[in-house]
Formats: structure tokens, sequence, C-alpha cells
């Protein structure tokens, strides 16, 4: 198999960490490029549960596991993390673990930033995860935030840490009566910085060396290609480009080594947050899919949105992350419905539409058109072969594959890692 680029082609929560923790044993580095600690990625082996917010989920299988320079780490967050694992028996060193010196950090006042401005200016809530992305990657853009490596000289890292307060301070007094100390931040930092470097390396001149020529690389996708900073539901995404085309401007290789690109899909559409969302399910029959799918978010705990699936949606993520391929996940949560639907084509007004738009005012107007499917009724978990598939269940699959138009390499159909049918092997 070549390199291969795992990104989440909804909203997030698609079974990213599921589909990794599957295919990772295929290769010897695993690599996380993008987002922070507001991903949650899931892996259930039997009664044991891993959620993942900013470690790469390969690390589950004692794969190295790399952090690239797009990542905004917060160090805090990073060492509880690595605890958590070490608690489970997952074993965590310098060895297969390393983290970009180039990445930015992200400090406690970046979430208590994001957290003010969602209270304070409630009528521009994008219901984010509270947990200082966006102001982070604001911090990276602007060219003050920190970078790992800042770590390394204290006299420089007081310096730069003084001037990112004193900016920050500036504008929380028109927003609250908060302010950040920087006495406190540089003791944070100074009393874990030696903790947090010796899993800091040179990511690119790492991977880039002799010894990776011939190994194999799993890129690792946190959020969903909808929630892309340029491509997605503006301004109702994240603060970073969440498609695999940043997968090797992250890790600093040439762009081919992205590989194969396997989108991951669940047969319905999840969101969490605010944002327009085309199929939503706003009858009870949502909350039904809500429960049946356990759809509250792995990192907030958040009742997620639920609707139906989305082709015109998909589509649009197959082109701009350039998909190849695709994981059908959450099949079994559609096992007792009667009637299941599919969004293929939308109508604004009255015109007819076969691609997402990018404007809000044109997403917030959509209505969908739906083929109407009947539902199997019917267990599909624990169902190791897709001929043993009910046949309504299979004609589900071959729909969504005949309308977008793309191979279905894998089927997943519960949340055990053991709950998986190959349906195709990826060429
Ligand atoms: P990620 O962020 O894309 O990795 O996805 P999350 O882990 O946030 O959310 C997916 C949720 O669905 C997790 O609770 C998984 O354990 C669960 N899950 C994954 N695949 C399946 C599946 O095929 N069926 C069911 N019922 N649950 C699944
Ligand atoms: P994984 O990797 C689902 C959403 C938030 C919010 C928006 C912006 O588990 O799929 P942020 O905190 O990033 O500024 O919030 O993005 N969001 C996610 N939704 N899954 C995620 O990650 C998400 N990460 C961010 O809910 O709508
Ligand atoms: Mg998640």
């Amino acid at each position: 198999m070549k390199n291969l680029t795992i990104v989440g082609a909804q909203w997030g929560d698609e079974g990213k960490g599921k589909i990794v923790d599957h295919l990772c044993n295929k290769f010897d580095v695993v690599l996380r490029f993008q987002g922070g600690h507001n991903a949650g990625h899931t892996i259930i082996i039997g009664k044991e549960k891993f959620i993942l917010s900013i470690l790469p989920s390969g690390l589950i299988r004692n794969k190295l596991s790399i952090i690239g320079s797009s990542v905004v780490i917060d160090p805090v967050h990073f060492l509880k993390e690595i605890d958590l694992l070490r608690k489970k028996k997952i074993k965590i060193s310098k060895k297969n673990l390393k983290i970009a010196n180039n990445a930015s950090i992200l400090l406690p006042f970046h979430s208590i930033i994001d957290q003010i401005r969602e209270q304070k200016l409630s009528k521009k809530k994008i219901g984010t995860t509270g947990r200082g992305i966006g102001p982070c990657y604001e911090d990276k853009v602007a060219r003050r935030g920190l970078k790992i490596y800042d770590l390394e000289d204290i006299d420089s890292l007081r310096v730069r840490l003084k001037n990112l307060v004193n900016f920050h301070n500036i504008f929380l007094k028109s927003l609250s009566k908060k302010r950040i100390s920087f006495n406190e931040t540089f003791k944070l930092l100074k009393s874990i910085r030696k903790k947090i470097l010796p899993f800091s390396i040179d990511v690119s001149e790492f991977i880039n060396s002799k010894y990776f020529f011939k190994k194999k690389f799993l890129f690792e996708g946190a959020q969903g290609l909808m929630l892309d900073i340029d491509h997605g539901t503006f301004p109702f995404v994240t603060s970073s480009n969440t498609i695999p085309a940043i997968a090797a401007a992250s890790i600093g290789i040439k762009p081919s080594k992205i590989g194969h690109i396997l989108g991951v899909v669940k047969a319905y559409t999840t969101r969490v947050g605010e944002g327009p969302f085309p199929t939503e399910i706003k009858s009870n029959l949502g909350l039904e899919l809500a429960k049946k799918g356990r759809e509250f978010g792995s990192v907030t705990g958040r009742p997620r949105r639920c609707g139906w699936f989305d082709a015109v949606q998909c589509k649009k993520a197959i082109n701009i992350a350039g998909i190849n391929s695709i994981a059908l996940t959450k099949i079994d949560v559609l096992d007792k419905f009667k009637k299941i639907k599919i969004c293929y084509e939308y109508k604004i007004g009255k015109k007819i539409i076969k691609f997402m738009p990018n404007s809000n005012k044109m997403l917030n107007n959509i209505k969908p058109r739906y083929l109407i499917l009947d539902g199997w009724c019917a267990n599909t978990t624990g169902i190791k072969n897709k001929k043993m598939l009910p046949q309504k269940a299979q004609k589900f699959i071959k729909v969504i594959e005949n309308i977008l138009n793309i191979p279905i390499n894998f089927l997943s159909n519960g949340p055990d890692r053991n709950d998986i049918i190959n349906l195709k092997k990826i060429t």
C-alpha cells in the first residue's frame, strides 16, 4: 500500500480515530498534521475506551507518532493526555512520540479568550470547543505566538511572552475584567518546558532523512472538511485547513508523499456547534438518530446535531480534498429506521443545484431533495462479510457509491475496533 491520508469528509466525528487504528499497523509512522486538542478521536477495544485529542491515534498500536508544525499544542493538555494513556498501559516516550519544534504553543489564556468571546459576543457565536484554537491560530498568523522551540531559551521566551500577554490584555479590557497574568503563564511554561522539550525535534529534517525513504506514512486528519477555514461553512468552521493538501506542508515533505486519500464518511451527518446544515433533522427523528449513534461530543460532551446523508456535501468534500475512496461508518446506527433518506441535490428557490454553495445565505435557503430508501430493519453489527449484510443495507451502500462515484473500501458497523468489514482493497 502507498502512503495514506485519512480525513473526515463531513463536519467532524466521522470515526477517523477508529479507521486510523484499523489501518495503522500497515504503516511505519502516523502523523497528525493540523488542529489541536479540539479533536476527539475515539478508539474502542472491548471494554477499554481511548479518546485522543492531541496525540496521534497510532500510539495505541505503538506506532512512531509525529505531530506536525501546523498543529497547535497545549503543553498542559499534551502532558495530561500522555499521563492518561500511560495509565491505560500505552507506552509513550520520546522514542515513539515526536512533536515539531516549530509547532505553535496554545496557552491557557487562549481558551479563556475563546470562551469569553463565545459568551460575550453571543450573536456571533460559532459554538467552538472553547479550547482556544482560534485565538492560538490568530497569534500564529499574526507572528506573535510562541513556538515549541521558544521553550529552549528562557530569556527570549520571557520577552516573547511579555509581548503576547501585553497585546491580549489591551483587547481583553473591552470584553472582560479578566487580565492575563504574565507571571503565572511564565511560571507555568518554566515548570513544564523540561517535560516537553525531549519530544521536540525538527520534524522535516527527521522525516526527510534516508532512514525514512522506504517507510510508509499514514497522515491523520482532525475535524472535518466542512470545517476547513477556507473551504468550509465559514465562519462556522475551525481555524485550520483540514484538507489533506496541508499535510505535506505541516510536516515539511514533498506533496506527493501524502499518497492515497481516504475520506471517512458517516452513513448520516452530524455537526457540533453553530452553522448551516442542509440535511439537519429538526424533529424527534433527529434525536433518535443522536441517541442510537451516541452523538455526544467526545471533547465537550455537547449533543451533536443530526441529519441525513448529504451526497452533495460529500461531493464537495471529495473535490476540495482529492478523496480517492471512502470508509463508510456507523451504518449500524440506521439498523432500525424504516425509511432512510439520502440527499442527492439541492433546491434553492426554484433552482435545482447539484453543488454545495459557499455563501451562508444560499446554504441557509437550501431545500434538500431526497432519495427515500426502505430501511433494512435488522442488525448489522457483528457481520464480517458484505454478502451477509441485509439486501437493503447492501443497496444503501451501492446507492452511496454510485452517487458519489467513488469506491467504498471499508464499512464500519459498530463502535468496537473489530466491527469493520474490508470491502475492497485500496488501489
Ligand atoms: P472522530 O473524531 O472522527 O475520530 O470520531 P469520534 O470518535 O469523535 O466520534 C465517532 C463516535 O462513533 C465514537 O464514539 C466512536 O466510538 C463511534 N463509532 C465509530 N464507528 C462506529 C460505527 O461504525 N458504529 C457505531 N455505532 N459507532 C461508531
Ligand atoms: P474531530 O477531530 C467536530 C467544531 C466546533 C465548532 C467549530 C470551531 O473530533 O472530528 P474550534 O474549537 O475548533 O474553534 O470550534 O469546529 N469542531 C469539531 N466538531 N469534531 C471535531 O474534531 C471538531 N473540532 C472542532 O464544534 O463548531
Ligand atoms: Mg471527534
